[in-house]
């Protein structure tokens, strides 16, 4: 075959673009790094977002160690796992469904365990090992969230954080001096939307600087202070040690929720643990394939909530709506359901990512986590939320806002409400449209989120901790931040100008009157 010059060029690009297009674009590493993960205070979810990133960074050939609560953190061989004992979602005996009674205050309940948990996981002779240990390691990653008891790891080793939940105004300002305008920047666990008109956009501002307050001067971390001081008496404060992060990788992306004015050191690597769908067991899809045209509809209320501790009024409720419908029903429940009807499905577990794959799935009824959503929508798969607590009420209002689904309210649930929700979404294709326009600008990236996360992770550790990150506003106090002394001598100097002027004036106009006064005695 004989090719011009021109067109062997052609060819020639034509494969690059392929090969970049298919295969990373990361160059290999300069060499195998050592890189601690400290996760002693995690739930599955938690968990579920570090694994990609631990998993990406083995792949590379680097080593990693994981000191975690949990036993069996990943499956992946070439991680080490460290393990504290301390199984933290053991001691939590929260039923999410007493949340939703009233009659449980999740975050006083949290606040009195507290102390005790950091006790024990300072006991935790690992801890203290590794902590020991730590100038071995190249870069340590924390979660920036209910994790700041491990901060002392970072006390002179480069460090970095993911933000597990999305953006966090508090931590923007306060860590990196990445001050969001409470004017559109919705505040930390109570929306996701902009406040609209004069009256939310005040309360935002108010639940902005409460926040913000309550959390670093009065609750979270004067308790959390207090600990680390006594056990790590060089430690600096934390805040002190939060702002000596190199970068936070975001579990966020500006398709799923808005876009933010980002900071190189804020990385979006939202749904970054979402992937495509792997082969059913052959019992689940065959299941799913017998419901034909009319689909399934999967239920799934998550890795905390427990199915078993479901008030009777509510499971009565669900099973007669179910049996209603034309759908079959895939329904995630941990124990037996007597009385269940032939067109639902249970099992304890369920392989999610590769059931919300099948375009047999036409509704996910979910908790509103944010994990589970973002899987959602990167199947494209509409969703009704039944929101209980934590972030799942403001998870629950995205979802309603941007048309992707609709949410129901457990206290005002009813078979006939449960029914046509489920047909509203089936039946109306206005769901399942815009699922697939926002499903298509998340998967539309230059990079995977998870490739992203790695070339970042690496990058800091090639630049010994990357200061050139380092924005200068987190130098400033409010004061300089707000240029509250650059407007004083501002209005200063319009003060002594104006003084000055009308002096002058005064100066000027006397002598003129003094003048025609005189040429007046004279004439
Ligand atoms: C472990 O790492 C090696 C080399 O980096 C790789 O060949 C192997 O597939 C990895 N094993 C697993 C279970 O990921
Ligand atoms: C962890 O995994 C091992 C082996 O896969 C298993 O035997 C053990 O029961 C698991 N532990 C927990 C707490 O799940
Ligand atoms: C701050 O971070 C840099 C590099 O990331 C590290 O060299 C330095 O020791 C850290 N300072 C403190 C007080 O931890």
């Amino acid at each position: 075959m004989c090719l011009s010059a021109k067109a062997r060029m052609r060819l020639l690009l034509l494969m690059v673009v392929v090969v970049v297009v298919t295969e990373s674009v990361l160059p290999p590493p300069e060499r195998s790094y050592n890189i601690l993960i400290v996760l002693t205070v995690s739930g599955t979810s938690h968990r579920n977002v570090f694994i990609p990133v631990a998993e990406g960074l083995a792949d590379r050939g680097h080593k990693v160690y994981v000191l975690s609560s949990l036993a069996n953190f990943t499956t992946d061989r070439n991680i080490t796992q460290l393990n504290t004992g301390i199984n933290v979602m053991e001691d939590v005996k929260i039923n999410t469904f007493d949340i939703l009674e009233d009659n449980f205050d999740e975050f006083n309940y949290l606040m009195t365990l507290l102390p005790k948990l950091i006790d024990d996981v300072y006991a935790s002779p690992i801890f203290m090992e590794l902590y020991n240990k730590r100038k071995m390691f190249d870069l340590i990653i924390i979660d920036h969230m209910f994790n700041e008891l491990n901060y002392p790891f970072t006390h002179e080793i480069p460090f970095i954080t993911i933000a597990t939940h999305g953006m966090d105004p508090l931590q923007s300002a306060a860590v990196f001096g990445n001050v969001l305008n409470p004017a559109y920047t919705p505040s930390v666990f109570f929306s996701l939307s902009p406040p609209k008109g004069l009256y939310q956009r005040f309360t935002n501002t108010l639940i902005h600087l409460l926040v913000s307050f309550t959390y670093n001067y009065w609750t979270v971390i004067p308790v959390i202070q207090k600990k680390v001081s006594a056990k790590f008496p060089d430690a600096p404060p934390l805040l002190e040690m939060a702002r000596n992060q190199s970068l936070t990788l975001i579990n966020s992306h500006f398709s799923l929720v808005m876009p933010y004015p980002l900071l190189p050191s804020q990385v979006e690597v939202g749904a970054l643990h979402c992937r495509p769908g792997q082969p059913l067991p052959q019992d689940i899809s065959s299941w799913i394939e017998g419901a034909g045209e009319a689909g399934i509809v999967y239920f799934s209320l998550g890795s905390i909530t427990k199915g078993a501790l479901m008030p009777e009024k509510y499971l009565k409720l669900f099973l007669q709506a179910f049996k209603r419908l034309d759908q079959r029903v895939l329904w995630k429940f941990e124990s037996d359901l007597p009385g269940v009807p032939d067109n639902i499905l249970i099992r304890p577990w369920m392989p999610q990512q590769d059931i919300l794959s099948h375009p047999g799935v036409k509704v996910f009824m979910s908790h509103g986590g944010l994990l589970g959503t973002q899987e959602a929508l990167y199947h494209a798969k509409p969703i009704l939320a039944l929101p209980i607590h934590g972030d799942q009420p403001r998870n629950a209002q995205n979802i309603v806002d941007k048309g992707l689904g609709l949410s129901l309210n457990w206290k005002e649930l009813s078979v006939d409400r449960i029914v046509h929700t489920i047909q509203e979404i089936i039946n109306n294709p206005r769901y399942k449209r815009r699922m697939q326009e926002v499903s298509s600008a998340l998967r539309d990236q230059p990079q995977s989120p998870r490739e992203r996360a790695v070339f970042w992770t690496e990058y800091v550790i090639r630049h010994q901790g990357a200061p050139q990150l380092r924005c200068p506003a987190v130098e400033l106090s409010w004061v300089e931040f707000l240029m509250l002394d650059v407007l004083a001598l501002i209005l200063l100097a319009a003060v002594i100008a104006l003084f000055a002027l009308r002096r002058i004036i005064t100066f000027i106009w006397g002598r003129i009157v003094k003048q025609t006064q005189s040429k007046h005695k004279y004439d």
